[in-house]
């Protein structure tokens, strides 16, 4: 069956499946996507900004001992009704948000088989059609004026709707750190922010990366990825499937996959500096907390 590649993209993958041996020994039985940035998980900012750019259906790959993020999606009557009770209103709201602004449906990885593996586990819940892939341990934000209504892949759907392929996010990454990333060579610079790319490699050596534009967590891929997925190999040094290098094939069959330059700031919510950063960031830029948590930095600071 052919899919109608101009339809709207309304379904998004978030794979939480990860063992996140960063993160030990809190992800023994929680996933890093669980981590608050204040009192949010960061899975709410993700599923936010997959939801303001138009995406009604959440498919999360997830694993055994990791039920903390299905509970999180789902209503908690009782506890709404105490709050009512008690006429906390704002708590209440905040309960209800996520379960009220998307379809979320669950699927397993039941080994740890990499990236590439866990969106593979996702191919029946997408079936024949265009999807968002979100990775749960990238927190990407623009400003800080616009945190709600500014979504990231809103930018990447828009590119998808004119170039109709493969779309990944792309960000330029200094010396050395570029090593820890799949990273992309350049065929062409269409415009300021959107690059056709004609390679796609990870975790490269520095001397070998193609270029300083790593992918960051968020891509547009096509059903035809189910295909090249479901014919990679597990890489033999990480026990692995790679989805760069099943993307990669893509491409060398001639199909052209494009990036897209993101330039605002990224915290790795996986290791526990990106997770600090984030906090004291959204700390410091908010109403309630700004002064006085700046206060409280300040004075710590004097004493180190
Ligand atoms: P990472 O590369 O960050 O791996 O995965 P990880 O296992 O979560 O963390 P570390 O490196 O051991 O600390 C990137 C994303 O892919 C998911 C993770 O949950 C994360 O969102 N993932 C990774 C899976 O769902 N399954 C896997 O087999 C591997």
């Amino acid at each position: 069956m052919k899919y109608n590649n101009k339809q709207k993209i309304t379904k998004a993958v978030i794979p939480v499946a990860g063992l996140g041996t960063r993160f030990l020994p809190f992800t023994k039985t929680i996933p890093k996507e669980m981590l608050p940035i204040l009192n949010i998980p960061s899975i709410e900012y993700i599923v936010k900004d997959a939801v303001n750019a138009g995406i009604k259906d959440i498919i999360f790959v997830t694993s055994a001992r990791k039920k903390a993020l299905a509970d999180y999606t789902d209503s908690y009557l009782w506890l709404e009704d105490e709050l009512r009770k008690k006429n906390k209103i704002e708590e209440l709201k905040l309960i209800q948000f996520l379960p009220k602004i998307a379809n979320y449906i669950f699927v397993r990885q039941s080994k740890q088989l990499g990236l590439g593996d866990a969106v593979l586990k996702a191919k029946y819940a997408i079936g024949n059609e265009p999807f968002a892939l979100l990775l749960g341990d990238d927190i990407l934000l623009n400003n800080f004026k616009n945190i709600t209504n500014d979504s990231i892949l809103k930018n990447l759907i828009n590119s998808y709707q004119k170039y109709q392929s493969i779309i990944v996010l792309l960000k330029k990454i200094e010396g050395k750190e570029i090593e820890k990333y799949g990273v992309v060579g350049i065929e062409k610079k269409i415009d300021q922010k959107n690059f056709l790319l004609n390679s796609l490699i990870e975790k490269p050596t520095f001397k070998k990366a193609p270029s300083d534009l790593a992918i960051m967590g968020r891509y547009i891929l096509e059903p035809k990825i189910f295909d090249y997925l479901e014919k990679e190999q597990i890489d033999p040094n990480t026990g692995e499937i790679q989805l760069t290098n099943a993307i990669s094939k893509y491409l060398l069959d001639k199909n052209n996959v494009y990036g897209v330059l993101f330039e605002g700031k990224r915290y790795d919510m996986g290791n526990l500096l990106g997770f600090l950063e984030a906090n004291i960031d959204f700390a410091l830029n908010d109403k309630k907390y700004r002064k006085v948590f700046a206060e409280l930095l300040k004075e710590k600071i004097k004493n180190i």
